[in-house]
């Protein structure tokens, strides 16, 4: 079943997605009830072309419904899942599109300038919601923890697609759940297409293949196995669950048939708290042209590129001098200073810890075929916000993510309250700032503190000897994500005790671009720049290992 392709290629695509479905126009969608309070109005400020503008008067409309099933995922008995199914109700009937075999949710195609409403259909017999990662939509369309849809209840979410090409996902967001709900298989891509984009006439239709890298446990039965109580899950817990089975699409020992010329690979990181080391068995160097915020100005090149969860990049994989019947091989290459250099001290090290070395999957080269598609120089401009241009330049916002005393993952020393936002966790709109993301250690304190702290006393006191509170704290990244916004990175600066563990991913750091994920290493300070142009609200900031994240490593921030 992994070698058979038609399970990455949905169907060949024209990428012309610029006609006219009637009946939905901005209008007709209410998206006009913005201009009214200031807000931006449908189509893309910076790039309102006429096309575009005809774009958002084309919009779609769909319904996402999630519920519980049982999908295949390894061969023999099927597993129980989380799944969301697409449904295209007004629009291109191919916008919406279901992965076969895969128990993640469909992919969704958006034009730029589009107006799309999504119905989102609760089945399942818990809250959910659903958060468009990456995309900029109005604070109440966005998934905070605050707006769920509750079991048996549908909601309708509305927005206009203003973000540049490339890749997007969406996946829950309530507030303790976001990690269990997206491990079960609630997460889908978003792919943003524009006219300008297709003038550069990259590889498309089925040159163009999404990956989705995930890791999971399971048990004898096929069934997920997420977090258990106890001393095992604890450390899950506090570290973030890593999985001993590499899913691509949501398929084991994917084998991917490919012909002899480029493709276009949207690689995504789904995990819940594993960081991969991307790189080529041939050991070519890897071509990004996009990150998180779509294209880059230009395509670059890495020896070997990281990706922590929560982190798109896209991928010029050109097998055109390969021949025919060779296999070419995406690995995670092994890495230091993540938690895998302190975990043989714990109790429970992880069968695959993060830094370990594995296949992810291969590209058989099966078919020679001409092409004359050839990588363009430059792809799409990325204004460059300048750190000058910053209201607080001289004194970067400081975000500091650290384990307390009492061992809660926070930010600034607060872990999430869902109705609070502090004085300094407010922005306004329209202002450049320069934050700092601060991933602080604090070994002196920890050693202090000791597992006396913990909160999950009953567990603790059996493995608290066993356990060094100082080295796991000290050694996990943080993957720091914005909601509502794009953020490009200015520089990074890591303490020189960190150094030797970071040198062996500094190189694989894909910064060009924008952002909306940044991984943030074991002593390691991030400097980005962001200009709080999409709309006024309550968004999130947080960690993205999502056990982080559900533990408390998030916060509100308030654009005024
Ligand atoms: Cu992908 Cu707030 O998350
Ligand atoms: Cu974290």
């Amino acid at each position: 079943m992994s070698n058979d392709s038609r399970l990455f290629r949905d169907r060949p695509l024209t990428r012309r997605r610029f006609l006219t479905y009637g009946g939905l126009g901005a209008a007709a969608l209410g998206i006009a009830a913005c201009a009214g309070t200031g807000l931006p109005a449908a189509a893309a400020p910076d790039s309102a072309t006429a096309t575009e503008a005809a774009a958002a008067a084309s919009g779609l409309a769909f319904r996402l419904t999630a519920r519980k099933t049982d999908l295949p995922i390894l061969p023999g008995k099927a597993t129980a899942v989380f799944n969301y199914t697409g449904e295209v109700l007004q629009g291109d009937p191919d916008a919406v599109t279901a992965v076969p075999g895969s128990y993640l949710g469909p992919i969704v195609r958006l034009t730029r300038g589009q107006v799309v409403r999504v119905h989102v259909r609760n089945e399942l017999d818990e809250p959910t919601n659903v958060h468009w990662h990456g995309l900029i939509v109005p604070a109440a369309m966005d998934g905070h923890p605050s707006n769920l849809v509750d079991p048996g209840t549908e909601t309708t979410y509305e927005f206009a697609v203003r973000n540049r090409p490339g890749t997007y996902w969406f996946h829950p967001h309530p507030h303790e759940r976001t990690a269990e709900q997206a491990y079960y298989g609630l997460a889908g891509l978003v792919i943003v297409s524009d006219m300008d984009e297709a003038a550069l006439g990259l590889p498309s239709g089925a040159q163009d293949i999404p990956l989705i890298i995930q890791d999971r446990r399971f048990d004898n039965d096929n069934q997920l196995v997420y977090i258990d109580s106890g001393m095992a899950g604890m450390m899950d817990q506090m570290m973030g669950l890593l999985g001993d089975r590499i899913l691509v699409n949501g398929q084991p020992n994917v084998a991917l048939p490919v012909a002899t010329q480029p493709y276009r690979l949207r690689v995504l990181n789904g995990s819940n708290a594993r960081i991969y080391k991307l790189a080529w068995s041939t050991g070519a160097p890897l071509t990004v042209i996009a990150t998180d915020g779509g294209l880059l100005a230009e395509p670059a090149t890495f020896p070997y590129v990281m990706l922590a969860p929560g982190e798109r990049v896209e991928v010029w994989a050109d097998f055109s001098q390969e021949s025919v019947g060779s296999q070419i091989k995406l690995l995670s290459l092994p890495y230091e200073g993540v938690e895998a250099s302190s975990m043989g001290m714990m109790m429970d090290e992880p069968a695959l810890p993060n830094g370990a070395a594995f296949d992810i999957m291969s590209f058989d080269v099966t078919t020679a075929v001409e092409s004359s598609a050839a990588l363009p120089a430059t792809l799409l401009p990325v204004e460059a916000l300048s750190t000058a241009a910053a209201s607080n330049g001289a004194v970067p916002r400081t975000f500091v993510f650290a384990m307390d005393n009492a061992m809660n993952w926070t930010i600034n020393g607060r872990r999430y309250v869902m109705d609070e936002v502090a004085e300094d966790e407010r922005v306004r709109f329209n202002d450049t700032e320069v934050w700092e993301f601060v991933n602080q250690m604090d070994a002196t304190a920890a050693a202090a503190s000791g597992m006396a702290g913990m909160d999950h006393g009953a567990h603790m006191q059996h493995g608290a000897a066993a356990m060094p509170a100082s080295s796991m704290k000290d050694f996990m990244a943080h993957p720091v994500h914005l909601h509502g916004i794009q953020f490009q990175v200015v520089d990074r600066q890591v303490d020189a005790a960190q150094r030797a563990g970071w040198e062996t991913i500094k190189d694989g750091l894909v910064d060009q671009g924008w952002k909306d994920t940044v991984l943030v290493m074991p002593g390691e300070r991030v400097r980005v720049v962001m200009r709080f142009d999409g709309y006024r609200g309550v968004y999130l900031i947080h960690c993205h290992n999502l056990e982080h994240e559900d533990g408390g490593m998030m916060r509100n921030f308030e654009i005024t």
